[in-house]
């Protein structure tokens, strides 16, 4: 493309921008309520829900309400909910069983969703760390997060959820090798229509602290997760893990967290042209939200203009907890 730019005042480039109409049609990017996938936590109980106080308007809710919440999704046109379990201690141990738990919180959600929103897509999160007595991702040997016996887990946990009736299963452990073994196992056990968002690009980062409360992790996470999720300092591993992540059967790539690395989002959608997505963490919504609150920026206004910016750095869709104030304000 070559830029042709004639020197003022033959070009005027304030000329489009003058009325809302002009603007309008000279528009590259837009969002549109096909783009958003909403994280939701749910908890044990029944008709019950509380709030995450970290992330103010977040709430942890049981699977009763979860089911509601998933058709006022599906009727504001949100394509995709995406299922976080709530676990206290108890539910930890060191072998992680019940990540793979046929009637776990997860696999519980699932159904109840399907029930009772059968057009919405139920994506969900594949990593040991609600089940897992030191809030890792994999299981911990001796202080190290090893991986191979971990993807075996993981491959356990992938098929109980696919059973369960999962559209679109979210590996986010950062584990070597975790999509082929998924996708090959997933392939034996006829689920062939099971789809791969594969967290392939995910960073060890600060942001997802009010997540950690979310779901009960902050109190049990020893450590960090830095000798599996990635240095922030790195452009070229994000590349090599999509395309690792493409060749080993993900259908679609996420980058992750989100506003910080939207640079990876460009060069991902750049370099391989598939399906692109970016996960607004915890971390830069509580950041919004403290401001919102405080009457230091404009709530609809940072929403908008924040989820806009992952379209324009390429993304096909943003997970974000802005997903249902988004759509109820593309619907206005
Ligand atoms: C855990 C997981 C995390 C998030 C999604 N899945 C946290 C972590 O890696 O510690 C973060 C989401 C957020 O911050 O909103 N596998």
């Amino acid at each position: 493309m070559i830029p042709i730019t004639p020197a003022f005042p033959v070009t005027r480039l304030r000329r489009m921008r003058r009325t809302p109409a002009l603007r309008a049609l000279s528009r590259q990017n837009t969002l549109s309520v096909d783009d958003l996938i909403w994280p939701v936590f749910v908890m044990d109980g029944h008709d019950n829900e509380t709030p995450v106080a970290s992330m103010p308007g977040v709430m942890r809710r049981t699977v009763d309400r979860i089911a509601s919440a998933a058709v006022e999704a599906q009727n504001l046109g949100i394509p995709a909910i995406c299922i976080f379990p709530y676990t206290g201690m108890e539910a930890r141990t060191t072998d992680c069983a019940m990540a793979w738990d046929p009637n776990n919180l997860t696999n519980q959600a699932i159904r109840a969703i399907k029930d009772a929103a059968p057009d919405i897509a139920v994506m969900t999160d594949i990593a040991l760390d609600p089940y897992n007595i030191n809030g890792h991702d994999g299981f911990v040997e001796n202080g190290e997060i090893v991986n191979d016996r971990t993807v075996e887990a993981l491959v356990k946990m992938a098929l109980a959820q696919a059973d369960a009736g999962a559209d679109i299963l979210g590996p986010s452990d950062m584990m070597d090798g975790r999509i082929g073994a998924i996708r090959m196992a997933l392939e034996g056990a006829g689920h062939h229509n099971v789809t791969i968002l594969s967290y392939a690009a995910k960073y060890a980062s600060a942001f997802y602290g009010p997540f950690r409360d979310a779901v009960g992790a902050s109190a049990a996470l020893t450590g960090d997760k830095k000798t599996y999720q990635m240095d922030p300092g790195n452009t070229d591993e994000a590349l090599r893990l999509v395309a690792r992540d493409l060749a080993e059967g993900a259908d679609m790539v996420m980058v992750k967290p989100g506003m910080p690395y939207l640079d990876i989002c460009r060069q991902v959608k750049d370099t391989f042209g598939v399906p692109t997505y970016a996960y607004q963490v915890s971390g830069e919504y509580a950041m919004m939200q403290a401001a919102i609150q405080n009457g230091w920026l404009d709530g609809e206004k940072v929403m908008m203009e924040s989820l806009l910016g992952f379209k324009r750095a390429g993304c096909d869709g943003i997970l974000t907890y802005f997903a249902i104030e988004a759509a109820k304000f593309l619907q206005r």
